[in-house]
């Protein structure tokens, strides 16, 4: 199969079969749009039961058209579809477009006639979008293609946008027009019998017309390689993407730390961030952002002055800036000075500047041009609240002027429908807001997407390792049937990766735990094995800081009690024995975990550890590979970070051997594909210079 798009998106000569003559038939609008919208290549109709169509010759079949068809636009009943591709295929069509529905969508059948058209289209080499799906765009001035049947003729720009949903396209063009947001690109992608996400994102990265890309995705079809095109294509456009729908299985039977807290949208948040992709909540904030990210340069800081003349919306621009990880600027000595003397002297000259009601052109612009020369000030937002006295038109272009003038971004906030509407004066391309609150989002995404922009590109570390005596122990327990690793079975493939553990002894009687604590050298800790007990403190299953021969003897008896306590209700739990371990003293509770996600694969997660992990949640994820970047990253995003780099006078703990120590576990949970889940928790970090301890792990297997 050829990888280009090409005959789907710079085609010379389009095929629209089933036009029909009918106004108000989808076929008849698809044609109509490209006449319309001015499409360079030629068009041929095609539908046996007429001869013209909208004054065109129409052909009775794709095989009657004399000259060569590059794309196919079908709009014919899905049972003829197969048909109608078998005759595309001998005609030598490279593309297709299926807007027809019955598909997948509906059920078993549609799915069948699906997979027989995806055959013909494999056998023939050709490209499909679709089925049902609303058509593509592709406005580059040699082209013109609308193979919509969008009642809205897309102005044209340098946004790439792709929809999972055919009739949020209508919508979005609708809205888009609205605000002045224009396209390069704009797919319906139906439903991606071929053409997915992945390869327009592909095509896109390195086709020029398209500076933007954003996305509405419901599924993700291969989500590695989605992972793997996104950090790529992050780093050279932004991506903004709206993800409805949820990842994670929640029928997956879970049996760790690590899985239970990679439930729900955490994961496909923590994906979105590793992969650089911008992740918003609404339609609305899609097209806020593309406001933003094609009007104006990307921030070159946090600290934002906000210009305004009024209080309130002053106000929650400001907290709505904080809130979104932006910065109130100070501004230079100057700058004030310059406000002071040009603004009332009731206004405030500090960041928020407010004009107050008597705010009037002059004024704006002073103001403007002192804030954006300011050296303390990477972006603006101008709010204007239409006030009685003003001449708001005055108001407006003085914004645009100053706006132009400097080349930090400068967002706009103008309250009120009429000035929304007001034409823009000049070239500038101030995108404009109705509630300050939408703007400062905007902006902080740009901040946000500067940020991933320059972040270091990550490197995958490999460490020197004992794999085959892991995978050796592995197999061995996979071969008994077994979904648990034991606990020397864990210390076995844990160490042949590098981590160090406690001295630990698995005992079966109390004498025996006495000679292991003896060996070991008091204070000890003493703790349940069983495979059918998840959290063993508890099911009163650990015993800690036992300092004597009696002490080890009551803790054997009493962790026997609780145990059978707990069988009295579950007569099938077993007991395996009772680990007799040194006691650690001192350092910080991580907790290092993976589990398998259905779609993305081993995700690893970091957090602060120890038995309250689950009700704080304080923890980050990553899909393997974790690169140097990634771990550096989970470590310092948790809310508890303070903690491990020495809040409250308290010496730092060495986050070079945590971050290794999570890049080491990356390389375990992909030597190792049998590992199906995994809670290392917790690891104790220390100071500087003390290699971390394992406590305690649990390692599932499939
Ligand atoms: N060897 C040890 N030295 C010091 N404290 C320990 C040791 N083992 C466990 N603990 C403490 O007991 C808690 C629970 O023990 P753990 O082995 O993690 O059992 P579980 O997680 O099944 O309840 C740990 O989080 C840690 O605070
Ligand atoms: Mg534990």
């Amino acid at each position: 199969m050829t990888k280009t798009l090409d005959a789907i998106f710079r085609p010379q000569s389009i095929a629209v079969v089933g036009a029909s003559r009918e106004r108000g038939g989808v076929g008849r609008e698809i044609l109509g749009n490209l006449v319309k919208y001015e499409f360079r290549g030629s068009v041929y109709p095609v539908n046996p039961r007429a001869n013209t169509v909208l004054s065109m010759k129409c052909f009775p079949s794709v095989a009657a058209i004399p000259d060569p068809v590059d794309l196919a636009i079908i709009v014919v009943p899905a049972r003829i579809v197969p048909q109608i591709m078998e005759e595309c295929g001998r005609k030598g069509v490279r593309g297709a477009i299926i807007i027809s529905a019955g598909f997948r969508e509906v059920g078993d059948k549609g799915a069948q006639l699906e997979s027989e058209v995806a055959a013909i289209a494999r056998r023939h080499g050709i490209r499909v979008v679709g089925p049902n799906c609303m058509g593509a765009i592709n406005t580059e001035p040699d082209v013109r293609m609308n193979a919509t049947f969008a009642i809205t003729m897309p102005l044209d720009g340098s946004i790439g946008l792709m929809s999972q949903s055919g009739a949020l396209c209508g919508t979005l063009l609708d809205y888009a027009k609205e605000a002045e947001i224009g396209f390069s690109k704009f797919v319906s992608m139906g439903n991606k019998m071929d053409v997915s996400a992945n390869d327009l994102l592909e095509a896109w990265e390195v086709d020029e017309s398209v500076k933007l890309v954003l996305m509405y995705i419901e599924s993700f079809g291969n989500p590695r390689k989605f992972t793997r095109i996104a950090r790529s294509l992050s780093r050279k456009k932004p991506v903004v993407a709206v993800k409805s729908g949820r990842t994670v299985a929640g029928a997956r039977a879970i049996s760790s730390h690590t899985g239970s807290l990679a439930e729900g949208d955490v994961l496909t948040d923590a994906i979105f961030h590793q992969c650089g992709v911008l992740r918003v909540e609404s339609i609305e904030d899609l097209l806020d952002y593309a406001k933003a990210f094609t009007g104006q340069p990307l921030p070159s800081g946090k600290r934002v002055a906000v210009v305004t003349n009024a209080g309130g919306p002053g106000i929650m621009a400001t907290d709505a800036c904080v809130s979104h990880g932006l910065e109130m600027a100070q501004f230079e000595e100057r700058t004030r000075r310059t406000l002071r003397e040009n603004l009332v002297p009731a206004a405030a000259i500090d960041n928020p500047v407010d004009l107050l009601a008597e705010g009037n052109a002059r004024m704006y612009e002073t103001v403007l041009d002192a804030v954006l020369q300011d050296r303390n000030v990477d972006s603006v937002i101008v709010i204007f609240v239409h006030p009685l006295m003003t001449d708001a038109e005055a108001v407006n272009h003085a914004i645009h002027r100053a706006c132009g003038r400097h080349d930090k971004p400068v967002l706009g906030v103008f309250m009120s429908t009429r000035e929304q509407r007001r034409a823009r004066p000049g070239s500038c391309t101030l995108p404009l807001y109705m509630f300050p609150e939408s703007a400062a989002r905007a902006l902080a995404a740009m901040y946000r997407y500067g940020l991933i922009r320059s972040r270091p590109e990550g490197k995958m570390r490999r460490f020197d390792v004992k794999a085959e005596r892991a995978e050796s122990v592995v197999l061995k327990a996979r071969e008994q049937g077994r979904r648990w690793l034991s606990p020397p079975e864990v210390e076995a493939v844990l160490s042949a990766y590098g981590f160090e553990m406690p001295r630990t002894v698995m005992c079966h009687d109390a004498e025996a735990a006495v000679a292991a604590a003896n060996s070991i050298g008091y204070p000890v800790v003493l703790k349940l094995v069983s495979a059918d007990v998840l959290h063993k403190s508890d099911a009163g299953g650990v015993r800690a800081d036992i300092r004597n021969d009696a002490e080890v003897r009551a803790a054997f008896s009493q962790i026997v009690e609780a145990f059978t306590a707990l069988r009295a209700s579950n007569p099938a739990l077993r007991m395996e024995g009772v680990l007799v371990q040194e006691m650690v003293r001192g350092g910080k509770e991580t907790i290092l975990g993976m589990t398998t996600d259905p779609s993305f694969g081993p995700v690893v997660m970091f957090g602060l550890g120890g038995i309250h992990v689950e009700v704080l949640k304080d923890v980050a994820f990553r899909v393997a590979p974790v690169t140097d970047v990634d771990a550096s990253e989970m470590v310092r995003s948790i809310k508890g970070f303070p903690i491990l780099d020495g809040a409250r006078g308290e010496r730092p703990v060495d986050l070079e051997r945590l971050t290794e120590h999570l890049q080491r576990m990356s390389q375990l949970v992909l030597d190792l594909p049998e590992i199906r889940e995994m809670d290392i928790n917790p690891l104790v970090v220390f100071e500087k210079g003390r290699a971390p301890k394992v406590l305690d792990a649990r390692i599932a297997i499939q």
